[in-house]
């Protein structure tokens, strides 16, 4: 049987779209199938809705994976400049919030809007709606059976993401379909995930609702961002940022006055000696957190009537909360899957399987998680484009 097409791609996500929209303008005769019935589904919903498409400070050590050098390539081969650069050719106008971060002026509707007219440049013949029945290999040829219909093609990428946010449409496809040719799996877990506490930590629970700048830190992992207590445990973007290095069982160590140094309580009690303890957090911390922590230390009263060791050991605690989160809101609210197609079953260069000819993996599928901030588009786009154009 003739091949109908040059490539067959699942999934018609970020990392799907960009690669279909790579290949097809190259001229390979591309089809790109998915279950949902619109494309970019995550892209329409991310960074509150204006999509925070890339970060300029994109280096590969914002991404973690069981092989730290496997990003290297394709993100040094398509950078955020290049992104940038088709984003500005489309005249969307873009600003930068925070810490690198970039996002729409307007509407994350936009960037699937370009993601689509690039695919149409390219001839890409889009399939949606379509769940994937069965997927075969024989002769040379991948055979895709979805809709009823038989698609061929001697080259099948697989961009169906992670299985983060279920209710989305988000499935471990990607994962089946990789053990069905033989390819390693890494454990996927969820990551950018609010943490739960449990127990005599379940306290803090009342706070729920009050954000503070911290710095957070699991096993020599640490982010200085905000932290938001919710009525399930921790969340804010410190948090999510560490929920991709936390371990079950391992602390999680805030840092509650990241700007102080040591000392600062004793330099207080010399200058202001009558002023409370507890005062001198709410002065510094949002007032029912500093209630709760004053609580917890347990230092009530003037500065003057405070021993020195204890107004130390109070820093000390202060400086290293341990919290000892029971677990995280799981995939239901994960931003992003950690783990997935082992790098070691991939080419850096080109996302090709190396037992598998013809087969690639590109995106959230891949063992290749990000920082939060715009770091997961950017491995979907260079990921998709090493492929798009090896193919
Ligand atoms: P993606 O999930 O985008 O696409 C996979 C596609 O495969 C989907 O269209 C899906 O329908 C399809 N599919 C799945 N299973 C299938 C099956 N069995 N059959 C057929 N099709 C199937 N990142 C970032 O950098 N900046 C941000 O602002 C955000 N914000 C954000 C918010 C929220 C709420 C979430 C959940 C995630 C983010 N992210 C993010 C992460 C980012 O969305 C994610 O990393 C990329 O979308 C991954 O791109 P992929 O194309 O690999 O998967």
């Amino acid at each position: 049987m003739p091949a109908t097409h040059d490539l067959i791609i699942l999934g018609a996500g970020a990392a799907g779209l960009m690669c279909a929209a790579t290949a097809g303008q190259r001229g390979r005769r591309v089809l790109l199938i998915d279950h949902a019935d619109q494309p970019g589904k995550k892209i329409l919903i991310s960074g509150g809705g204006r999509c925070n498409f890339t970060n300029v400070g994109a280096a590969p050590d914002r991404f973690h994976s069981a092989n730290p050098h496997f990003a290297k390539s394709a993100l040094s081969r398509y950078t955020p400049a290049d992104f940038i650069a088709l984003v500005d050719r489309h005249g969307i106008a873009w600003h930068e919030k925070t810490l690198g971060q970039l996002f729409c002026d307007g509407s994350a509707r936009q960037i699937v809007a370009m993601l689509m007219e690039e695919c149409a440049k390219g001839a890409v013949r889009i399939a949606l709606g379509q769940p994937i029945r069965e997927v075969t290999h024989a002769d040379g040829l991948f055979r895709v059976t979805h809709d009823g219909t038989v698609s061929t093609a001697p080259a099948l990428v697989i961009a169906t993401g992670g299985p983060s946010i279920p209710k989305m449409g988000a499935t471990g496809f990607a994962y089946d379909l990789a053990r069905q040719f033989g390819l390693k799996i890494v454990e996927p877990r969820p990551a950018l995930v609010p943490l739960t506490l449990g127990g005599d930590e379940a306290l803090f629970r009342d706070l729920s609702g009050v954000a503070t700048e911290v710095m957070a830190r699991a096993g020599k992992t640490a982010f200085r961002e905000a932290a938001l207590f919710t009525h399930k445990g921790l969340s804010g973007p410190a948090i999510l940022q560490v929920s991709s290095y936390w371990r079950h069982g391992q602390p999680v160590g805030i840092d509650f006055l990241p700007s102080q140094t040591a000392g600062w309580t004793i330099a207080a009690k010399r200058q202001r000696p009558r002023t409370h303890f507890h005062t001198l957090l709410t002065e510094q911390l949002p007032a029912r957190l500093a209630e709760v922590l004053a609580k917890r230390i347990g230092l009530w009263g003037e500065l003057a009537n405070l021993p020195n060791a204890k107004l130390e050991d109070a820093e000390r605690r202060l400086a290293d909360w341990q919290f000892h989160p029971n677990g995280t809101e799981g995939f239901a609210k994960a931003e992003v899957t950690a783990g997935g197609i082992s790098t070691a079953e991939l080419s850096s260069q080109t996302m090709a399987a190396k037992k598998v000819p013809g087969l690639y993996a590109i995106g959230e599928a891949v063992d290749v998680t990000g920082w939060l901030g715009g770091y997961n588009f950017q491995w979907a786009w260079a990921s998709a484009v090493a492929a798009g154009l090896a193919v």
